[in-house]
């Protein structure tokens, strides 16, 4: 088994069985595609690198589709692609039920690149034999690149511009032992003797380390090598051609009926709403959960940017009440994300009743928050779970799905957010979870913590941001334990409640670390909270990673 498995986060999402819907978009049938946008299509055999090479292929200013390895040749020829990439997997190509491509991807003439577990299928299919390689070969190794022969001028594009000897990481257990003269190595490592290989006949290349990964320094410029030598691409995809692409392909979809879009307030849902208005106009209508546990100004910010900036239809459900009682007495934090997961599907359809046109949905699901069963695995059925702040609706409220981020990463949405023209404090907001501060609010939650809570937390962003550490910091927040401190104020005694600081560094939240905030800053934090929240007399500051520590308390 290679590690290239898809990865899993059970954490970010609600009960399951209220909150899954099945996908549209990674059906076996590709939706219409604009053949004018040059397309890489990558070929998902279930690594955890597809979406980065996806994403790869469009920083190289090339747009770029995931699709099933099991994808037909007719399939295929609707993306009209100019190159295919073979994304690496977890399973061993001479298992049995590994997955694989249609043998006869190499006669459609167009480039592919295999990498790792997709060199492996592509090497087995066109002839040579694939066996476990000993002790495999995990992170930075040496690669040497055979001097250039002229045997196959295209080969040698590959490797332009990369010094002969360069690092790159490798990921493998199994190796390719066997081939012949219609193979020709391109490189090799101390252990791998084919790292690195074409085909003299068929448009192949495959690299066995991962080019996508920023450990191997050169990885980017192998990609683009393969782009603009050998599928000769002209690299005219920029966020600006998304947007346009994105707002046709919404227009299809949409083409008549009301569109509704669950506003968060987080940066997601707010590029979605943005986008569809921009589609579909006045047929947008945006519904937001006051559910009571959100942060101070929240829904203000939401309504100044939306219906006063924006002119859009929104409709403000206020459903505190009713989230609140739900709540009280709950304080097992799973329990509060089921409670929270069902208000909000009563108060979204509240917030619906009255639309009577209502057909679609329209969802701010990016990428990493598709998670699926063996992604892209053929024979899998896509699924999709999906995170509270971007309205998690079961499938029998009746609406077809409009997801127009799913292919995109975060920083992607917040650059397509400022093509859109969104405010800059909306597109670089922090995260902030579906069940708001009832998972900051440890144990039960009351309307009298929240109030605590959110004074503190509103002071520790106000001095994060007066410090211009909002950009550099991932997640700040405060943590209202339920743990009472004494402290001493004036001649009196306190016995309060204390506030736990969180703030974290990381790009993808699946790992993050603490930040070294400078200690005059915490003691200002520190100092401003105790004298001006009443009922709270004590600040700590947590200083765990993640892992093991998740980045919230609950
Ligand atoms: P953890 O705490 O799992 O958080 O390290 C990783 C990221 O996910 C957010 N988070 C959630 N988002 N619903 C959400 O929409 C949730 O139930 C949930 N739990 C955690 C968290 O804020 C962080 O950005």
């Amino acid at each position: 088994m290679s590690p290239c498995a898809a990865p899993r986060d059970s954490a970010m999402v609600f009960a399951a069985d209220s909150l899954e819907v099945k996908s549209p978009s990674m059906s076996s049938t590709p939706p219409h595609t604009d053949t004018a946008v040059e397309t890489i299509a990558i070929l998902d055999f279930g690594s955890q690198y597809a979406q980065l090479i996806a994403r790869r292929v469009r920083e190289a200013g090339v747009h770029a589709r995931l699709v099933r390895p099991d994808i037909s040749l007719a399939e295929l020829r609707q993306l009209s692609p100019i190159g295919l990439i073979l994304s690496g997997g977890p399973a061993s190509v001479y298992e049995a039920g590994a997955p694989r491509c249609d043998p006869q991807l190499f006669s459609l003439g167009i480039p592919v690149l295999g990498i790792c577990y997709g060199m492996q299928i592509a090497v087995e299919l066109l002839g040579g034999r694939v066996q476990p390689g000993g002790a495999g070969e995990y992170g930075p190794t040496r690669l040497t690149i055979s001097p250039a022969s002229g045997a196959n001028p295209a080969a040698e594009d590959l490797f332009a511009g990369v010094p002969s000897q360069t690092s790159v990481w490798m990921s493998h257990g199994d190796q390719v032992r066997d081939w012949d003269r219609d193979f020709i190595a391109l490189a090799a490592t101390a252990t791998c003797p084919l790292a690195a290989v074409a085909h003299r006949r068929a448009p192949f290349f495959g690299v066995q380390f991962h080019p996508e990964v920023t450990h191997t320094p050169y990885g980017m410029k192998i990609l683009e090598n393969f782009l603009y030598r050998i599928c000769r691409a002209s690299g005219t995809w920029r966020m600006e051609r998304f947007l346009e692409s994105a707002v046709d392909k919404i227009r299809r979809q949409a083409p008549t009926g009301r569109v509704l879009c669950g506003l968060s307030g987080g940066v997601d849902s707010a590029v979605t709403a943005a986008l569809l208005h921009r589609a579909v106009g006045d047929r947008l209508i945006n519904i937001f959960v006051d559910n009571g546990l959100l942060r101070s100004q929240e829904r203000r910010n939401v309504e100044g940017t939306f219906r006063d900036h924006f002119h859009m239809d929104l409709r403000v459900v206020d459903a505190a009440d009713e989230f609140l009682s739900a709540l009280a007495g709950v304080t097992e934090p799973q329990q509060k994300r089921v409670v929270i997961g069902k208000a909000f599907i009563e108060a979204f359809k509240r917030g619906a009743a009255d639309i009577t046109d209502g057909r679609f949905l329209a969802q701010g699901t990016l990428y990493p928050d598709v998670i699926e069963s063996g992604a892209g695995l053929a024979g899998a059925t896509a699924k999709i779970k999906l995170h509270h702040n971007v309205g998690g609706l079961p499938e029998n409220l009746g609406f077809e799905l409009i997801e127009p981020l799913r292919d995109l990463f975060k920083d992607e949405v917040r650059r397509l957010g400022e093509v859109l023209g969104l405010p800059e404090s909306l597109v670089w907001r922090h995260p902030f979870p579906g069940p708001g501060l009832a998972v900051r609010c440890v144990g039960e939650v009351t309307r009298e913590k929240l109030g605590l809570l959110r004074q503190a937390d509103g002071i520790l962003l106000e001095e994060i941001v007066a410090a211009g550490l909002y950009r550099a910091t991932a997640q700040v927040f405060a943590v209202l334990l339920p743990v009472r401190s004494v402290a001493v104020m004036g001649d009196g005694r306190g016995y309060n409640p204390v506030i736990a600081l969180r703030s974290v560094d990381s790009t993808d939240f699946m790992t993050a670390d603490w930040s070294r905030i400078p200690y005059d800053l915490l003691a200002r934090i520190s100092n401003r909270i105790v004298n001006e929240v009443r009922g709270v007399s004590r600040v700590v500051y947590d200083i765990t990673s993640k892992p093991p520590g998740t980045i919230e308390w609950e």
